[in-house]
């Protein structure tokens, strides 16, 4: 297997890291950075957990490799929280007890923030759609819609 170097920034810091060609992004951030809050669920792109910020957009980071992700910008749910401050979305899941097992969730603040920071005008209307690529087996969605619901009126707060 061959190896590369690459550089990347992961929530605000700067790496050098040699990868094997075939090392999945997901893997590289789970194994090698020891960044355990992107999950990995089915591991073929179907069900959003693995969903990472990179260069602005959410993905799928079981779907990309790590050499893929040479010179970009990454951002995971380690990232989002602020000199202890939670994110507005995470908060939103907070306040909105939107929960259960946890495991998709990640995924969801993650796409639910790219969108955000892409459209600041996001409307409740439109978040089922902006998640329609995540799955979660326990909570039925509405506490989740509920949730992020909520983060859109805390972040015109902030
Ligand atoms: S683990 Fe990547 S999309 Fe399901
Ligand atoms: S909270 Fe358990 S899979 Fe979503």
């Amino acid at each position: 297997m061959h190896k590369y170097n690459i550089s990347l920034e992961v929530n605000g810091v700067k790496y050098y890291k040699t990868v094997d060609s075939r090392q999945r992004l997901l893997d590289f951030i789970r194994d090698d950075l020891r960044l355990t809050g992107t999950k990995e669920a089915c591991g073929e792109g179907e069900c959003g957990s693995c969903a990472i910020i990179m260069d602005g957009k959410a993905l799928n980071s079981c779907l990309i490799l790590a050499v893929e992700a040479d010179a970009a910008k990454i951002t995971t749910i380690e990232g989002l929280e602020i000199n202890g401050e939670l994110d507005s979305i995470q908060q939103g899941f907070v306040d909105e007890h939107g929960v259960q097992c946890g495991f998709c969730i990640p995924g969801f603040i993650m796409t639910a923030r790219a969108a955000l920071n892409s459209n600041p005008d996001l409307k409740s209307s439109e978040i089922r759609s902006v998640v329609a690529g995540n799955l979660c087996r326990c909570t039925g969605y509405v506490k989740i819609f509920k949730s992020i619901e909520k983060a859109l009126r805390l972040e015109k707060k902030r």
